[in-house]
């Protein structure tokens, strides 16, 4: 069974066609990664599957392993398991990495098998993971005194401890150094191994090429899925001379 099923979506914002029938699964341990220029509707795309507020009034429907949580709200998704990593992450006043990263493992899908639970990370163990030292992170606060990319590592140590069913990752690696950038594969690659489905939002080719399937979304279409480099030699091919279609067509009210 598909563990996410993307059916005829459509989103419209006055009168721009932000997205437009987009269609798109994702299996179990699958990582489909989608690509397209600054505008094409890949951040909108993930806001309609999150269900976010000014992002429920959509066509199609959304399927979580089978289940329609189209008219599901953000936390209901959540518990369901599906779970997004921000291109910007959101900062938390007042809230440790200890407490914030506490909450997560709490919050763990349970991947018991037989009866038997799977290896879950400490704390700790998800901070290294990302290649930041507990010993100097664990009481700093999740707001605007860490970097960016800081954040960026601290939200997917979170997403390693929540386990979700789905992920949805959306340009992991902007703002990232070259380290860290080894330390995501290696993420992505746990993930994979437990099952979890990954819709990886990326523009960097590298990125792209752990991606199993890619889905070329533009002006809101998702014009060609095929391998990742069928996807990318597509892009260069076609798309990187063609300005007109970057951006929502403005459609009648
Ligand atoms: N709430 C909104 N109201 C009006 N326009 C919107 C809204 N949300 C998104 N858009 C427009 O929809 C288009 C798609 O935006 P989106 O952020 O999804 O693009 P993207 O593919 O993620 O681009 P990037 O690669 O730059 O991150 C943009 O032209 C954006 O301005
Ligand atoms: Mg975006």
């Amino acid at each position: 069974m598909e563990l996410l099923k993307i059916e005829d979506v459509s989103l419209k914002k006055g009168n721009a066609q932000i997205l437009n029938k987009v269609n798109l699964s994702l299996g179990m341990g699958e990582v489909h990664a989608v690509i397209g220029p600054n505008g094409a509707g890949k951040s909108s795309l993930s806001y309609v599957l999150m269900g976010l507020e000014g992002y429920n009034d959509h066509e199609g429907r959304i399927y979580l392993e089978g289940k329609d949580i189209t008219g599901y709200s953000v936390t209901e998704r959540a518990k369901a398991g599906l779970t997004m990593g921000w291109q910007e992450p959101a900062r938390f006043e007042g809230i440790s990495v200890e407490q914030y990263l506490g909450i997560s493992l709490k919050n763990a899908q349970d991947y018991s098998r037989n009866g038997r639970k799977i290896l879950q990370h400490t704390v700790s163990e998800a901070l290294e993971k990302v290649a930041l030292s507990p010993q100097k992170y664990l009481k700093r606060s999740v707001d605007k005194s860490l970097s960016g990319g800081e954040r960026k590592r601290v939200e997917l140590a979170s997403i390693l401890l929540m386990r979700p069913r789905v992920v949805i990752l959306d340009e992991p690696d902007s703002g990232i150094d070259t380290l860290a950038i080894e330390k995501i594969f290696e993420i992505i690659e746990e993930f994979k191994q437990l099952g979890i489905g990954i819709l990886l939002i990326t523009h960097s080719n590298k990125i792209l090429s752990i991606a199993d399937r890619a889905s070329l979304l533009c002006s809101g279409h998702i014009i060609k899925t095929g391998s990742p480099s069928e996807a990318a030699d597509y892009y260069t091919d076609q798309c990187l001379s063609c300005i007109d279609e970057r951006y929502p067509r403005e459609v009648a009210e």
